[in-house]
């Protein structure tokens, strides 16, 4: 398969952990930029080193070879979109080695090898490879379009929202607490549906636990409002059940031919996920909002993201929101 140009690739990384000796796949807090070509103890002895296919490091616990890399990249690539340029060795390197580790591998052509065998075993595999950095209120403008977004809705129908990468939960419980301040209500006419690919994001979202340095952006009376302290005295807090109500989580691969949503929808909240993608996939996922939008809905994207490639599709009404080209808005 040709693998797609390299882009600019801004991401943290959010899941390195190869000193650890657990075979525990559980995530570092999303914020947690723990550099992608961080040194771990393991690494530390780094000489590059031609071998008969291609340039390997030596010291390392385990192989891993450039071709290595280029088979992790195209299968990425293949199944979730993600385009990983080729500055990303050390960070795959560091992110798999706790699974070849966990699972008893040798080398990464032998963990890649059973990843091609064991279809149990591709979950973790991009759970392992995403990044997943997000925060409460992020792109704090799009909350205040919303706010007014949901003024504007004069008929008498739940308002509905998919938030299509959701992360760690912090995006569509930021919707949430938006509708219900807007409706002032615990139970606004509103459904969320917040999916992503990665399930280990997508597991903590559902329990809505946040350390206290995750809520450094929510209001004092916000947190009053809508969280409630944790068991364990560390400053956590706990989502409301009445916030967690609002919202359906589930498992959305982006790039499945299928996606398990219906529209219409007010809002497709799809922000900081097509920095990833290249273009193709990106007009190719934008193609299928569409369809899914209501004449009067709006696409949210990232401070970084445009949309304008697919102009024949989505039209800006400024500050990275987008409207079908038939759409009423100005
Ligand atoms: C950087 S986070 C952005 C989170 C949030 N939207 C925000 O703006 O704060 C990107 C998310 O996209 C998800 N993602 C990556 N590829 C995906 C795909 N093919 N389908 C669905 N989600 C994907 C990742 O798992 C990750 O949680």
């Amino acid at each position: 398969m040709a693998f797609p140009p390299s882009f600019r690739d801004s991401r943290n990384d959010s899941k390195s952990g190869a000193r650890s000796g657990s075979g525990s796949l559980r995530p570092k807090s999303p914020d947690m930029k723990s550099g992608g070509a961080r040194a771990s103890g393991i690494e530390t002895m780094k000489t590059v080193v031609a071998n008969s296919s291609a340039v390997s490091v030596q010291g390392r616990e385990f192989e891993f070879t450039n071709a290595d890399f280029e088979r992790v990249r195209n299968l990425l690539y293949k199944n979730a979109g993600i385009v990983l340029s080729s500055s990303k060795h050390d960070m795959v390197y560091s992110r798999l080695a706790r699974r070849l580790r966990s699972c008893g591998d040798q080398t990464f052509a032998q963990y890649l090898r059973r990843l091609e065998q064991d279809h149990g075993e591709w979950e973790t595999f991009i759970n392992s490879l995403t990044t997943n950095l997000t925060s409460f209120f992020r792109e704090a403008h799009h909350f205040e379009i919303l706010a007014e977004q949901f003024k504007q809705v004069k008929d008498k129908r739940p308002i509905r929202i998919w938030c299509c990468a959701s992360s760690t939960g912090e995006e569509p419980y930021s919707l949430a607490i938006t509708a219900c301040d807007a409706f002032s209500s615990l139970t606004p006419p509103v459904e969320i549906v917040a999916s992503d690919i990665d399930t280990s994001v997508l597991a903590q979202a559902e329990k809505g636990v946040y350390r206290r340095d995750r809520l450094d952006r929510i209001q004092p009376t916000h947190l009053s409002r809508y969280f409630v302290p944790a068991s364990g005295n560390d400053g956590s807090h706990t989502v409301r059940t009445e916030l967690r109500r609002l919202i359906n989580f589930r498992r959305i691969n982006l790039l499945s031919p299928a996606w398990p949503v219906q529209g219409p929808f007010d809002a497709i909240f799809c922000r900081n996920v097509m920095i990833y993608f290249d273009r193709p996939t990106q007009y190719g996922i934008l193609k299928r909002f569409v369809p899914l939008l209501r004449p009067e809905g709006r696409v949210y994207a990232g401070h970084s993201e445009s949309f304008m490639h697919a102009a024949d599709l989505l039209r800006s009404i400024g500050r990275t929101v987008y409207v079908r080209l038939d759409s009423p808005l100005r």
